[in-house]
């Protein structure tokens, strides 16, 4: 990536200040000098989400994510590094450096928008000349109007190797290109390149921007894999997107349809129903629940009736409420795909369907008739099950209201007094309260480990060198002036982690060269290690950070340098490792 100037990211930083921009996304309290709200980047109920105002970067003390106003526009946004810097830019009204906005992986990205808007059209027109007959009677076969075809930009892939390769390069693509767009892929030899997509009909994956991401292909026989979709691109994550967003985002509905497949899509959308979307071929991610939610309040859950449509609407309720929508189930009669019902009805389909979305109910009408399919209703004993578990199930309700509604209706349903209803679930919710305080502590904790791990998977081995070399990192920062100090007692060569090392390098020739060393954290780190960049940070702690405290952490590091690593004690021979307690038994004395 072309790099900006220190300069022009500082003027970014000091003209957005994060604080105020997260403010328009989220509730946020003042507490002491931060400012704390609920993390908009996990679902939770009690606030761990951090920014920072003296340096402008925020940290989540349950998700683990950090950074600062830039990486918050990128993670807000769905954005990349580029384009978050150019919205802040054009947010303060500060003009974009030209040549640097146009880096190399910007121009491969829009190279790639443009070979997949030219394959869409290469895959329409085939569909509608004569080596396009079999897609197209296939497409309508499958009661698809002409009409629908044109507005989802239907095609067909000939059957042959070559056809688009072909194609794109005589419209000036490159090998690399289309191999990026994931169109084509090299053969074993190497020597030639190979459409990925032949003998198919063709469904353009289409982002709320109108660009071209991606493909699925059907094959028209019984054959597998049924569908072939383009794997993940630079311009294409399948846990990201949803297909028929584009349209969906354009409907009056304040809902959206959550359906398994591109053909139920469709088949709704030519009954009427646009805000139909669809996941591609993997199972609902938090990622899709949160981009839904900047378009809806509520999903309806339209799964295929089976076992395992069923748990995946099950799976799917936690994650949709979690990002805090409301959720919906419908579930079509004579375990039918929407497309197969609506088909069924044929002309008659848009009210059939919509007959089945006004019976639907909430997630909790879902589950508690799942629930009571269960247990014989006619028995105590059976009675008693299901009150015991329904209970459970309002439990999970955080509104009052709907509680109390629920509540007289179980009493109804069971003839059991509502008073000792109500008395279980105020006990059941005294209970979840306690637990899930341990519950998000632990998992706060086993986060923060975890994500150690992976960015600095030394750490574990080394807590007592890792944790002080943190520490002496923080100081640092706060304290640049004392760079000539701590570089007279302590070299690279004396951390015990790498990742720590790196940090401590990067920030000394920072400091050395006179810049602010935070100002480009977000540039230079992934966003794991900017995370757990700013972590170590704003861990720092005035009280806890005199000059004794320094030579305490320099003298930790430099005292666990000495001693034999774990994998020197276990590759070690019997004298081997009896000179080494007896060294280190020297030093102690
Ligand atoms: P289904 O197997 O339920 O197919 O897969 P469908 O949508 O009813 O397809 P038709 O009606 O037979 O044409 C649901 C979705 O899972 C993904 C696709 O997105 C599909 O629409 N899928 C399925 C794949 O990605 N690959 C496959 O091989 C199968
Ligand atoms: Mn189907």
């Amino acid at each position: 990536m072309a790099r900006l100037s220190d300069d022009f990211i500082s003027e970014i930083k000091y003209r957005n200040d994060l604080g105020e921009l997260a403010a328009s996304y989220m509730q946020l309290k003042r507490r002491g000098r931060n400012l704390v709200g609920l993390c908009p980047f996990h679902g939770e109920k009690t606030p761990s989400f951090n920014i920072y105002t003296e340096n402008g970067s925020f940290y989540c003390f349950g998700c683990g994510v950090g950074g600062d106003v830039i990486t918050f526009v990128m993670k807000i946004e769905n954005l990349d590094y580029m384009e978050a810097v150019k919205y802040l830019a054009q947010r303060a009204g500060m003009a974009l450096p030209e040549d640097d906005y146009d880096d190399s992986m910007n121009r491969l990205r829009t190279r790639i928008y443009e070979a997949n808007r030219e394959a869409a059209r290469f895959f329409y027109s085939t569909l509608n000349s004569p080596q396009g007959a079999e897609g197209l009677q296939y497409l309508r076969s499958r009661a698809l109007t002409d009409r629908t075809i044109r507005h989802f930009g239907l095609g067909f892939a000939p059957d042959e190797r070559f056809a688009l390769g072909n194609h794109l390069r005589s419209r000036g693509f490159t090998e690399a290109e289309m191999i990026a767009a994931n169109l084509v892929f090299k053969s074993r030899s190497g020597n030639s390149v190979l459409d990925r997509f032949y003998n198919r009909v063709m469904f353009p994956i289409i982002d709320v921007r109108g660009n071209v991401i991606a493909f699925g292909g059907r094959i028209m026989t019984d054959q597998k894999p049924k569908y072939l979709n383009t794997s993940d691109t630079p311009v294409f994550n399948k846990s990201y997107n949803l297909f028929s967003l584009n349209n969906a985002k354009n409907s009056k509905e304040d809902s959206l349809i959550l359906c398994e497949g591109y053909m139920d899509v469709i088949a709704l959308n030519q009954a009427g129903f646009t805000n139909a979307v669809a996941t591609l071929g993997t199972a609902l991610t938090t990622d899709q629940a949160t981009l839904m939610k900047r378009y809806c309040k509520e999903v309806i859950l339209c799964y295929d009736a089976d076992e395992a449509g069923q748990k995946a609407t099950q799976r799917a309720i936690g994650i949709l409420r979690n990002v805090g929508l409301a959720v919906r189930v419908i579930s079509i009669p004579e375990g039918k795909d929407p497309d197969e019902f609506l088909r069924k009805y044929g002309s008659k389909g848009h009210a059939a369907f919509q007959n089945v979305l006004d019976g639907s109910g909430n997630d909790l009408d879902y589950q508690l008739s799942r629930l009571k399919s269960r247990f014989d209703m006619s028995a105590s004993q059976g009675k008693l099950g299901y009150l015991n578990e329904a209970v459970k199930l309002l439990c999970t309700l955080d509104n009052p209201m709907e509680r109390d509604i629920y509540a007289s209706r179980l009493a109804d349903e069971t003839e059991v007094a509502k008073a000792s209803i109500v008395e279980q679930i105020n006990r059941g919710l005294r209970q979840k309260n306690r637990t899930r305080k341990r519950e998000e502590f632990s998992k706060l904790q086993k986060d923060i480990s975890a994500r150690d791990d992976k960015v600095n998977p030394q750490h574990a081995a080394n807590l007592r060198a890792a944790t002080a070399e943190e520490n002496l990192i923080a100081y640092l920062v706060h304290h640049p002036d004392r760079l000539s100090y701590i570089h007279e007692r302590l070299r690279e060569e004396d951390f015990a982690t790498d990742f720590n090392r790196k940090l401590y390098a990067y920030f000394s020739r920072r400091i050395l060269m006179n810049t602010d060393p935070t100002v480009t954290i977000s540039a230079d780190f992934t966003s794991d290690e900017q995370s757990k960049v700013y972590r170590i940070i704003n861990s720092y702690e005035p009280a806890g950070a005199s000059p004794k405290a320094l030579d305490e952490y320099i003298g930790i590091i430099l005292d666990e340098k000495q001693k034999p690593s774990e994998q020197e004690i276990r590759n070690s021979t019997p004298d081997e490792f009896t000179s080494m307690l007896s060294k280190l038994k020297e030093k102690r004395q």
